[in-house]
C-alpha cells in the first residue's frame, strides 16, 4: 500500500510517498523561509499563496521518483495550523483521491509529528513519554498506542519555539529564530547571565515561556545601558554587541533545555515509562538532545529523537501517519474540512492497529 503525504499547515510544503511494507518511497520538501524572511515571520496569506504554486510540482516529482502513477490513498495535514495553508492541502489532497478514486485521510498535524520517530529504522515501540516541542506547541504526553495519548503537561502561555523566534527577534536575527539562536548561543558564554527556569519550583508538568522573553528583554536592555547604547523607544537587541547576543542566546537557551530537561524527568518518573521520544522543530536542537540523552541515561531512559529533516514540518510524518491510521478510519463524506485549532487529545483511538 503506497500512501502520498501533504504537509501544508504552515511555511512549509512537503509532500511523500510512504509504503507500508518498504518504508519511505521518496519525498521532497519547500521551504518558504526566504519568502517569510523579508518579514521576520510567517505571512499565512504568502504561505496559502505558495502552496498552491508548490504543491503539486512536488507530488509530480515524488510519484515519479518512486515510479508510482497513482497512490493508494492520499493523506494531508487537516489541521492545527494555518487555516489558508492547510485548506490548499486539503483541497488538493482529496480533489487528487477523488479522481483517483482512492481514500484521502486526514491527519493530525502533531500525530504526524509524534510519530515520526518511529518512521526511522529501530524507532521506539509504545507506550512511551513524548516530548513535543514545536512553534504552536509544547506539550509532555504519555503515548500507550496509536491514537491513545494522555496529556501530562503544556505550557500555560508560549510554545518552546514560539519563545526561540520571539527572542531571534529581539536580538535582530532572522527568521527563523530557533536554529539562529542555538548557532548563536555556541558562541556564548554559559555563566554570564543566570535566566530563570519557569515552573520549575512547582509540582506538575505544565511549562511556560513568556516570562523567559520579558527576561530576555530586560538583560538587553541592561546590556544596552551598560553599553551606552540608547533604550528609549522600541528597544532592539540587534545594536548589541554580537558578544553580548551571544551570552543571552546561550542563557535564554539553556533555560529552555533546562527547563524541559526537569519536566521531562518528572514525565518519566511519574509514568514508569523508560523511552522518551522527542518531536518537533525544536527536537532538532542540539543542545536540547544532548542535555536530554544525559541527564535521563541516569535514570535507564532512551531517548529517541528524530534526524533533523523529520524534526521540523515535512511530507513523510503525515504519508507515515495516514497510513498507520488509514485501514482503522471509516470512509469519509467529500466534504473539505479542517481545522486550525486541534487539541490532539480529541482523536480517537483506533480499535486496532493493522500495519
Ligand atoms: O515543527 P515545526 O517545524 O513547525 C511547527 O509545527 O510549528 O517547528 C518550528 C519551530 C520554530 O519555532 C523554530 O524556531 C523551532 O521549531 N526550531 C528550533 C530549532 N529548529 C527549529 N528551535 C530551537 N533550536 C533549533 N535548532
Ligand atoms: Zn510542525
Amino acid at each position: 500500500m503506497n500512501v502520498l503525504g501533504i504537509e501544508t499547515s504552515c511555511d512549509e510544503t512537503g509532500v511523500a510517498l510512504y509504503n507500508a511494507e518498504r518504508g519511505l518511497l521518496s519525498q521532497a520538501l519547500y521551504s518558504q523561509v526566504d519568502l517569510h524572511a523579508t518579514y521576520g515571520g510567517v505571512v499565512p496569506e504568502l504561505a496559502s499563496r505558495d502552496h498552491v504554486r508548490r504543491l503539486l510540482p512536488l507530488v509530480k516529482e515524488v510519484l515519479a521518483s518512486a515510479g508510482i502513477d497513482k497512490p493508494d490513498a492520499v493523506a494531508y495535514t487537516a489541521g492545527p495550523g494555518l487555516a489558508g495553508a492547510l485548506l490548499v492541502g486539503a483541497g488538493t489532497a482529496r480533489s487528487m483521491a477523488f479522481g483517483w478514486d482512492v481514500p484521502a485521510v486526514p491527519v493530525h498535524h502533531m500525530e504526524g509529528h509524534l510519530l515520526a520517530p518511529l518512521l526511522e529504522e529501530g524507532g521506539p515501540d509504545f507506550p512511551f513519554v513524548a516530548l513535543l516541542v514545536s512553534g504552536g506547541h509544547s506539550l509532555i504526553l504519555q503515548a500507550s498506542a496509536l491514537g491513545d495519548y494522555l496529556p501530562l503537561g503544556e505550557s500555560v502561555d508560549d510554545a518552546a519555539g514560539e519563545a526561540f523566534d520571539k527572542v531571534a527577534k529581539m536580538l535582530g536575527l532572522p527568521y527563523p529564530g530557533g536554529p539562529n539562536v542555538a548557532a548563536l548561543a555556541e558562541k556564548g558564554d554559559p555563566g554570564r547571565f543566570q535566566f530563570p527556569r519557569p515552573m520549575t519550583d512547582r509540582p506538575g508538568l505544565d511549562m511556560s515561556y513568556s516570562g523567559l522573553k520579558t527576561f530576555t528583554m530586560n538583560t538587553i536592555r541592561a546590556c544596552l545601558k551598560e553599553a551606552g547604547l540608547s533604550v528609549e523607544g522600541k528597544i532592539s537587541g540587534d545594536a548589541l554587541p554580537e558578544q553580548d547576543k551571544a551570552d543571552i542566546a546561550r542563557a535564554f537557551e539553556e533555560a529552555v533545555v533546562d527547563t524541559l530537561v526537569i519536566k521531562c524527568r518528572r514525565a518519566m518518573e511519574q509514568t514508569g515509562l523508560k523511552t522518551l521520544v522527542m518531536a518537533g522543530g525544536v527536537s532538532a536542537n542540539k543542545r536540547l538532545r544532548a542535555s536530554l540523552a544525559q541527564a535521563l541515561s541516569k535514570e535507564d531512559v532512551t531517548v529517541f529523537y528524530p534526524r533533523p529533516e523529520y524534526c521540523t514540518d515535512n511530507g513523510a510524518m503525515i504519508a507515515y501517519a495516514g497510513a498507520l491510521r488509514l485501514l482503522q478510519e471509516k470512509g469519509e463524506s467529500l466534504e473539505i474540512s479542517v481545522r486550525p485549532r486541534w487539541p490532539l487529545v480529541e482523536l480517537s483511538q483506533p480499535s486496532s492497529s493493522t500495519l
